[in-house]
């Protein structure tokens, strides 16, 4: 293993579990250490951090509850603290709490928020007051281009946080990059259902699931590629655009 005071190092956010696991296991394929932010899954980092180092990577668990902005700065101090290397911000923890406009009260609106749209926004401003230069990939999803969906306050909160990337990859230049990643189908919750994933995947014009590797790929992209900032990569196998409207060839009247 390289010396840590010679390697680049990311944070990633929610890293100990589920696709912030793949996340930092790509950018450890890349040669980052990683700063392994978890909030409650403390187990779950250990064994994550095990796996980090077993691919030549350092890797420090580090705990932090983001819906307390007053920790974030010190969550980026203790970060910087081990890796003075740190150029890479992945901002993938979120919170995801069902129910529509008419269901959902302010409380879940502002804990939706607090999590998926200010603690990013803090980090990246913490991020860019620290580093010289660096990237951020916000992770955000595919659903931010479809106005009905079942998780109202989610889907508000990742809309704005697409809307927060385009303005931070502007305020933030030219030192640092800001660029988000949005995800379609690609690791449901547990308790879906395989009809349910039949039907889902049946809405999608490639006909199925994505893969953690494809997001994994476009990851690579945004943090590689140094020509590009403020886009938003959807990788959904084309669910995203595949919204049928009515078209006037079909109007009845209009044949
Ligand atoms: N899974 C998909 O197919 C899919 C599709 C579209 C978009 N996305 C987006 O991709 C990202 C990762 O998805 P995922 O399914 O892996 O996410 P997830 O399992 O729903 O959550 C990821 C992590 O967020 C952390 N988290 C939640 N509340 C927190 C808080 N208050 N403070 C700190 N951390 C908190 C949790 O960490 P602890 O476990 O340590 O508490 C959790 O492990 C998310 O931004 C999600 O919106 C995923």
């Amino acid at each position: 293993m390289t010396d840590t005071a010679d390697r680049p190092a990311a944070l990633v956010t929610g890293a100990a579990t589920r696709l912030g696991r793949e996340f930092a296991l790509a950018l450890a394929d890349m040669g980052y250490d990683i700063a392994l932010h978890y909030n409650s899954s403390a187990t779950e980092a250990e064994t994550t951090a095990a796996e980090l180092r077993t691919r030549g990577s350092d890797a420090e668990p580090l705990q932090c509850d983001l819906s307390r902005h007053q920790d974030l700065p010190g969550l980026m101090e203790r970060a910087l603290a081990r890796f003075p290397r740190l150029g890479v911000l992945v901002n993938s923890a979120s919170r995801y709490v069902a129910g529509n406009l008419a269901s959902t009260r302010p409380e879940t609106v502002y804990a939706q928020l607090a999590v998926n749209l200010v603690a990013p926004m803090e980090l990246m401003r913490v991020f860019a007051a620290s580093v010289d230069a660096g990237c951020v990939v916000n992770i955000i999803d595919n659903k931010v281009a479809y106005a009905q969906y079942d998780y109202a306050a989610y889907l508000l909160s990742k809309k704005s946080l697409a809307e927060a990337t385009r303005m931070a990859a502007l305020e933030y230049a030219p030192r640092i990059r800001v660029n988000g990643l949005s995800p379609g189908v690609v690791m449901p919750m547990s308790s879906r259902t395989a009809d349910y994933l039949r039907w889902r995947l049946d809405g999608i014009p490639l006909k199925r699931q994505g893969k953690p590797e494809h997001l994994c790929h476009a990851l690579r992209y945004l943090v590689e590629n140094d020509f590009v900032t403020g886009q938003i990569l959807t990788v959904d196998g084309g669910e995203g655009m595949f919204q049928v409207g009515r078209h006037s060839e079909n109007y009845p009247a209009a044949r």
